[in-house]
């Protein structure tokens, strides 16, 4: 795990975006996997002021709400064309999300693993964590090898969303989130946390036994993971003196 602390969120995004914008510009073709929700929004538009081409992307997103139409403003799908799609040249049939409105989910599930197979696997996934640890919408306990599926959300996470919805109890109860492992399979992880109410998982996360209770403790098991996260997010982990004098003194051909 590389562990990157900056001053401020601005800052963090300044350097997820570098890592995207390079990437794109190495492998236009590259297969991404997006998040949604508050932590990528500046991110995204970063992106897109950097004026990229993304005529030969693809995108996987993480997850959306079960029994959200699609054209629901409170969908995932609405908010990636709202927040990103909207504004590059990304092509709509390269644009994959989770259809919340699925007739058979566990076969819609199978395939969109397999989607994500056919098209070359994930180059680099975007995530966010959860104030209790989740990436994708994979909850304390779920399985560590979990696959693209349906999940019940805690009562934590409908809490922490219900700010995009009239209340809590307007919060879809469940889920489609990509597996846990189906996220250990991407080339490359970068995981963004900013502000005090993600301390506490980033502590775990990083710094804890890998562990369900904390789902992103898995990428301590990743080879190619990436944490950015802001001194407010940062400040629970107990060595961030050490990841910041790594970061600072990374040799030259390993920078940005
Ligand atoms: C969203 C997702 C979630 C969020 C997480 C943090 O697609 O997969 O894991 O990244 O819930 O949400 P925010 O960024 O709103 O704090």
């Amino acid at each position: 795990m590389e562990i990157i602390i900056q001053p401020t969120e601005a800052d963090s995004v300044d350097i997820a975006a570098r890592i995207i914008a390079r990437l794109l510009r190495e492998k236009p073709n590259a297969v991404l996997g997006l998040a949604t929700g508050s932590t990528p929004l500046r991110l995204y538009r970063a992106l897109i002021a950097m004026n990229l081409d993304w005529s030969q992307v693809t995108s996987f997103n993480l997850d959306e709400y079960v029994g959200l139409d699609p054209n629901s403003p409170m969908s995932y799908h609405s908010f990636m064309w709202a927040n990103l799609f909207d504004h590059i040249n990304i092509r709509k049939d390269k644009v994959n999300i989770p259809d919340g409105t699925a007739k058979d989910i566990p076969a819609f599930c199978a395939e969109y693993e397999e989607k994500i197979k056919s098209a070359g696997g994930i180059d680099l996934q975007v995530l966010g964590i959860g104030t209790e640890g989740h990436i994708g919408f994979n909850e304390p306990t779920s399985s560590l090898g979990s696959r693209t599926r349906i999940k019940t959300l805690t009562p934590q996470t409908r809490r922490d969303n219900a700010r995009f919805f009239d209340g809590e109890d307007k919060v879809p109860t469940h889920v489609i989130t990509m597996g846990i492992g189906t996220i250990m399979e991407a080339r490359e992880n970068l995981l963004l946390a900013f502000g005090a109410n993600k301390a506490h998982a980033i502590a775990q996360a990083v710094e804890g036994p890998i562990s369900s209770i904390n789902p992103a403790s898995i990428l301590q098991m990743h080879p190619q993971a990436k944490v950015c996260v802001d001194a407010e997010a940062a400040s629970q982990l107990t060595r961030s003196e050490y990841y910041k004098w790594v970061y600072a003194n990374k040799p030259a051909w390993q920078r940005l």
